[in-house]
């Protein structure tokens, strides 16, 4: 977990905070951090971001000093099939955020991903490695990290991958409905990556804002994994030790998109200010047992 300087880690409670996407994963866990007079949002239906002047309103009526950008269309395979509408709303659309954010002179962080690179790389990416998308959401992705980096001066772009945490759906959620299901499980063990907490994200997020650090930045819990070894792990955890799962390869399981096989990202430029992130294996079971209803812990 990031550490926290108790002198430091006093002003950053008293910004007005402004989320996009408030309702997804991360943004459910971010508003968390702030009180409820100091942090407000958007998500859909109230606002579309691909919409310039509902989104301009919304910001404008809050008055942020810092725009926290979630807001996304994350369906991977959803945007392959409809890259233009990925295209409006992840880069368009966070081009409307950074207007809003720059008319109210608010510093912008813009969530990122992983899939700003192709995955063909051997070794993890780091901050300095050039971004080359292997599919339409990686592209959508890098259009709005440049349109953002371009309309606001201060903002901090963030990358992550493999998000788990409530107030959305995710691979973790997957894998277990399809245990519950007793579907088979055909899982992936060429697909490497970074699994990461959503609330260790949104601490972390919490440290980039009190450093004013800007740049780019990755931001993903310790540890690497394959899809299998992640769906390994959830279904471990989750008391289905006995469910089988069929491991696979990429090339033999069709879809929309190219996932990026290397999904591995480092975090060199959090660590050079002190930002880390525990391993993601410390934070599976945190989140797996908050799944699991009262006195139901799976064994
Ligand atoms: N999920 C991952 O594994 C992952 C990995 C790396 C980076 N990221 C990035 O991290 C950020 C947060 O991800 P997340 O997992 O928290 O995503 P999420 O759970 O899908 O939340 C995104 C939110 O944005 C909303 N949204 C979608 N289209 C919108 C639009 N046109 N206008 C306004 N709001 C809209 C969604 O509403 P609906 O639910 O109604 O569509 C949802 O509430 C995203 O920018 C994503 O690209 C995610």
């Amino acid at each position: 977990m990031p550490t926290r300087c108790a002198l430091r880690c006093v002003w950053p409670f008293k910004l007005q905070i402004f989320i996009t996407g408030i309702r997804g994963q991360l943004g459910t866990a971010l508003a968390k951090r702030w009180s409820a007079a100091h942090v407000s949002g958007c998500d859909l239906p109230e606002c579309d971001i691909s919409q310039l002047q509902p989104t301009i309103d919304a910001v404008l009526a809050a008055r942020p000093q810092v725009v926290i950008h979630c807001a996304a269309w994350t369906d991977v395979d959803g945007c392959a099939r409809d890259p233009l509408r990925a295209y409006q709303i992840n880069a368009i659309g966070t081009q409307h955020v950074a207007l809003a954010a720059r008319a109210v002179g608010a510093r912008l962080i813009l969530l990122s991903s992983n899939e700003v690179f192709d995955g063909v790389q051997p070794a993890p990416y780091s901050e300095l490695d050039a971004p080359c998308p292997a599919n339409p959401y990686g592209w959508s992705k890098l259009a709005a990290e440049w349109t953002a980096q371009h309309i606001v001066d201060d903002c901090c772009v963030v990358r992550s991958s493999w998000l788990f945490g409530h107030g959305g759906r995710n691979f973790v959620h997957r894998i277990l409905e399809l245990a519950r299901s007793a579907a088979p499980l055909r899982v992936v063990t060429d697909e490497i990556g970074a699994p990461t907490a959503v609330e260790d994200l949104a601490d972390a997020i919490f440290s980039l804002i009190e450093s004013r650090a800007h740049g780019i930045f990755h931001l993903v819990n310790a540890g690497f994994a394959s899809r299998y070894e992640l769906a390994r792990a959830v279904l471990d955890l989750a008391g289905h030790s006995a469910t089988v799962i069929e491991p696979t390869l990429l090339a033999s399981y069709p879809r929309a998109s190219t996932p990026p096989r290397n999904g591995c990202l480092r975090n060199s430029a959090a660590a050079a200010i002190g930002i880390q992130l525990r391993p993601w294996q410390d934070a599976l079971p945190e989140f797996i047992g908050s799944l699991q209803p009262a006195g139901s812990a799976a064994r």
